[in-house]
C-alpha cells in the first residue's frame, strides 16, 4: 500500500506571476504596540520572499491580514482570494512567529510552516512556496527544511475506505519552491536529497499506519525484503526455523505465541570501493502488534500498538534512502519482527531464555517483549562487526512519561548519545540523553538467570532506563552504541500539526540519515 505522492521542484519565476493554484508566503508576528487607528495589536511583518506579492497588493496586505485576524503565530494559515492582484487565485499566509534575531527563521520553523501550509491547501493541485530563504551559508538548510516540510505535510495514508469521500480534499499534488536561481546545482542537490529523505519518512508512516492484520511479521519481512532488493541492497531473511536453529532465543520466544511466525531481516549497503571503512549498524523494533502477551495489556488504546514496529519501519526505510544517497560508509540494518500474542504456545513469565549472545534472561513480564527481540538483533550486529550501533524502538511507556510525545530518550555510550542529540537538533527530531544507573541494573539482578528482563520488584522506577540497561548487555565493549526510545514521538494520535499528520510520524528516520552523514564526514 502506498499513499498518493507529492512532487516537488524549484522555480525562479517571480511569485506574483506564477500560474499555480495558490502561493504561500510567510508572516511574522510582532510584539509591537496597539495600532492607534485600527485598534489592532501590533503590526504584522511580511517575511522575505513575499516582496512582489506585497507590492501587487499595493501595500495593503498586512492591513488586510490583520483585519482577517492574522496574528503570525506558528501554524496559523490564513487564505485569501487575490482577485487578480497576482496570477495565482489564492494566497496562503503562514505564520512564522516572532521575527528571528538572526537573518532567517530556524529550519524547523520553516519545515513546520511549509507542512502546515500544504495541509491547509489540500484540494489544490499546484502550489508554490515563497518563504524566506537566506542567501548565505544557511541557505541549504532552509531550502531542505521547506522542501521536507512541504512533502511531509502533503502526506496522507491511503486508508481502507471503500466509498469515494466527496468532502475529502486530495493532498496537494505538486509543490514548487521559489528560489533565486532554480538551476543552481547546490539548490538542486538539496531538493534531490529532500525527496529521498521525505520518501523514506512517508514510507515509514505508511508501514506504521497499515492495519496490523495486514502487516504481520511474514508480510512485513516480505515487504521490506522486496523494497530492499528493488533498491539494490543485499537482503537476508531468517525465518522461524533459521531463528530457532541460529540461537535467537529472544525473537523465537516472543514470536512463538502467534500463528504468524517471527522473522529477522538483514539489509546491507556497501559503498563502492570500500568507502571510509566505517561500519554503521541499525536495529529497529518490529513488533507488528503488541497485545502484551500473557501479561496482557488493557483494552483501552491497545489499537495504537499497531505502531510497535515504528522502529523497524524507520530503520528499513532509512536503508532505502541510504541506497539512494550512497554514503561512503557500510550500513547494515537488523530488523527483528514478531507479533506479541497470548496463546497456548506463548512464552510466559518465569521462562528463562537463552539469547543469541548466550546470556540467560529471566522473563518477568511478557509485555517487555521489545528488549527480547532487540537483544538478539543487537548481539548479531556486534557478532557481524560494527563500529557504531544505533537502535531505535517504541520500547517503554516510561519514555512518554518522562519526556513526552515529542522528545525521544537516548541511552548508550556517552559520546554517541551526544551525537544523537545534536543530530536530532539539526533535523527537528529532538532527543535527550538519559543515564544508565548502576542501581537500576542492580534491580534487574535475577535469582536464577544472568539478568531479569525488568526490575524484579515490578517497580516502575527508572522505567525507560531499565530498557537501556537491559540492551547494554547485548552490545560488545568495542562498539559505540545508542538506544533511541521513540515510544512517544513515533506516533501522533492528535490532530495534524506542522508537517506531522495523524498516525505514524516517521521519527527518527531523519535523525538516522543525519547520523550516517555525520559518521561519513567525521568518522
Ligand atoms: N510497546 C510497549 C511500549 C509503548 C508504550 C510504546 C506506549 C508506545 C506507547 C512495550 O512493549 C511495553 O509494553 N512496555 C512496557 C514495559 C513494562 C512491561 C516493563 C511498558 O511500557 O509498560
Ligand atoms: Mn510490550
Ligand atoms: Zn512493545
Amino acid at each position: 500500500m502506498t499513499s498518493p505522492s507529492t512532487t516537488l521542484s524549484l522555480v525562479d519565476t517571480d511569485p506574483a506571476e506564477l500560474a499555480v493554484d495558490a502561493i504561500v508566503i510567510g508572516v511574522h508576528s510582532t510584539t509591537g504596540e496597539q495600532d492607534a487607528t485600527s485598534g489592532l495589536a501590533g503590526t504584522l511583518l511580511l517575511a522575505s520572499g513575499a516582496e512582489s506579492i506585497a507590492a501587487a497588493f499595493d501595500g495593503k496586505l498586512t492591513e488586510t491580514l490583520a483585519l482577517l485576524g492574522a496574528t503570525g503565530g506558528p501554524g496559523e494559515v490564513i487564505k485569501l482570494a487575490t482577485l487578480g492582484t497576482v496570477t495565482a487565485p489564492v494566497l496562503a499566509v503562514v505564520g512564522l512567529g516572532a521575527e528571528p534575531s538572526g537573518a532567517a527563521p530556524a529550519p524547523e520553523t520553516l519545515r513546520r510552516a511549509a507542512g502546515a501550509a500544504v495541509r491547509a491547501l489540500a484540494g489544490a493541485a499546484r502550489v508554490a512556496m515563497a518563504l524566506p530563504l537566506p542567501d548565505d551559508a544557511d541557505a541549504a538548510d532552509a531550502l531542505r527544511a521547506v522542501a521536507e516540510g512541504a512533502l511531509l505535510g502533503g502526506y496522507r495514508f491511503a486508508g481502507y475506505k471503500t466509498r469515494p469521500q466527496p468532502t475529502r480534499r486530495e493532498p496537494v499534488a505538486e509543490v514548487l519552491v521559489a528560489v533565486p536561481d532554480a538551476a543552481d546545482a547546490a539548490a538542486q542537490a538539496e531538493v534531490t536529497r529532500a525527496r529521498t529523505v521525505a520518501g523514506a519518512v512517508r514510507r515509514t508512516r505508511d508501514w506504521v499506519n497499515i492495519a496490523p492484520n495486514e502487516l504481520r511479521p511474514p508480510a512485513f519481512a516480505d515487504a521490506v525484503a522486496e523494497a530492499g532488493r528493488a533498491a539494490g541492497l543485499e537482503v537476508e531473511v531468517l525465518d522461524e526455523v533459521a531463528l530457532r536453529e541460529g540461537g535467537y532465543g529472544g525473537i523465537t520466544a516472543v514470536g512463538q505465541g502467534s500463528e504468524a511466525p517471527p522473522r529477522l531481516v538483514k539489509l546491507t549497503y556497501t559503498p563502492d570501493g570500500g568507502g571510509t571503512g566505517k561500519r554503521v549498524a541499525l536495529v529497529g523494533k518490529g513488533i507488528t502488534f503488541d497485545t502484551g502477551g500473557i501479561s496482557i495489556k488493557p483494552a483501552q488504546g491497545m489499537w495504537e500498538m499497531k505502531s510497535d514496529m515504528a522502529g523497524a519501519a524507520a530503520v528499513a526505510a532509512t536503508m532505502l534512502a541510504v541506497a539512494e544517497l550512497k554514503p561512503s560508509v557500510t550500513v547494515t540494518a537488523y530488523v527483528p519482527m514478531a507479533e506479541n500474542m497470548p496463546s497456548g504456545t506463548s512464552y510466559r513469565p518465569g521462562d528463562v531464555i537463552t539469547m543469541f549472545n548466550g546470556k540467560k534472561v529471566e522473563v518477568l513480564n511478557t509485555d517487555a517483549e521489545g528488549r527480547m527481540i532487540l537483544g538478539d538483533a543487537m548481539a548479531r550486529a556486534c557478532a557481524d562487526g560494527c563500529d557504531y550501533l544505533f537502535e531505535t524502538s517504541t520500547l517503554t511507556g516510561g519514555q512518554v512519561v518522562s519526556l513526552g510525545k515529542r522528545i525521544s530518550g537516548v541511552m548508550g555510550t556517552a559520546e554517541l548519545c551526544e551525537r544523537v542529540r545534536d543530530a536530532g537538533d539539526a533535523v527537528g527530531e529532538p532527543a535527550w540523553p538519559m543515564p544508565l544507573p548502576d542501581d537500576v541494573r542492580k534491580g534487574m539482578d535475577s535469582d536464577v538467570a544472568d539478568i531479569s528482563q525488568v526490575n524484579a520488584g515490578m517497580d516502575r522506577a527508572g522505567h525507560m532506563l531499565q530498557g537501556g540497561v537491559f540492551l547494554r548487555e547485548f552490545v560488545t565493549d568495542d562498539v559505540a552504541w545508542a538506544h533511541i526510545d521513540i515510544a512517544g514521538p513515533s506516533y501522533h494520535s492528535g490532530e495534524a500539526t506542522g508537517y506531522w499528520t495523524k498516525g505514524g510520524t516517521g521519527v527518527p528516520v531523519r535523525t538516522l540519515l543525519h547520523l550516517i552523514d555525520d559518521v561519513d564526514t567525521n568518522g
